[in-house]
């Protein structure tokens, strides 16, 4: 098990676009683990290459739904389809401690391949949709922050105006 540094946003590896992957080796199976370490480290539901510095289509996802069946593994993923609309509070690793109120598809369906270089479709609604597109984002050097209507709360900030919104 190894932890990678993650990084924060305003570091240059977090706005460039990234290469896609032509073959899997032994470093890219290590990245792939050390990817999903620094993720469940970090008790994050996703995690892309450039956020650990690595300029490469390679990404993971457990939103620790029910019906996941462990980590999603995506390499040079492509968004096939989207429907639907959602908006909620989303964060990133990258940006510690702020959650903001974005508005995605509520459905996304996604081609990439494993890490035998199979490839595969994954769709998914709400959480999973959500995390999928985040993180395909982070691939072209996009964050969620430039999505955000209205201001980047703390967590505190956000369980307080949950709080009021019930209260009203
Ligand atoms: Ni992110």
């Amino acid at each position: 098990m190894a932890l990678r540094q993650i990084r924060e946003i305003g570091d240059a590896c977090l706005s460039k676009k990234c290469k896609p992957v032509k073959e899997v080796n032994q470093r890219t199976l290590d990245l792939i683990e050390d990817l999903l370490d620094t993720m469940y480290e970090a008790e994050g539901v996703g995690l892309a290459a450039p956020q650990v510095g690595i300029l490469k289509r390679i990404a993971v996802i457990d939103t620790g739904e029910e019906y996941q069946d462990g980590p999603i593994v995506l390499i040079n993923p492509e968004v096939l389809e989207t429907d639907g609309e959602q908006t909620d509070y989303e964060g990133c690793l990258s940006v510690p401690g702020k959650v903001g109120r974005v508005t995605r598809p509520n459905y996304a369906k996604v081609k990439a391949l494993d890490a035998q270089m199979n490839e595969y479709t994954v769709e998914g609604e709400g959480l999973l949709a959500r995390a999928l597109l985040h993180e395909i984002e982070h691939l072209d050097g996009h964050m969620y922050v430039e999505k955000v209507n209205g201001p980047l709360l703390t967590n505190e900030e956000l369980a307080e105006l949950l709080k009021e919104q019930e209260e009203e």
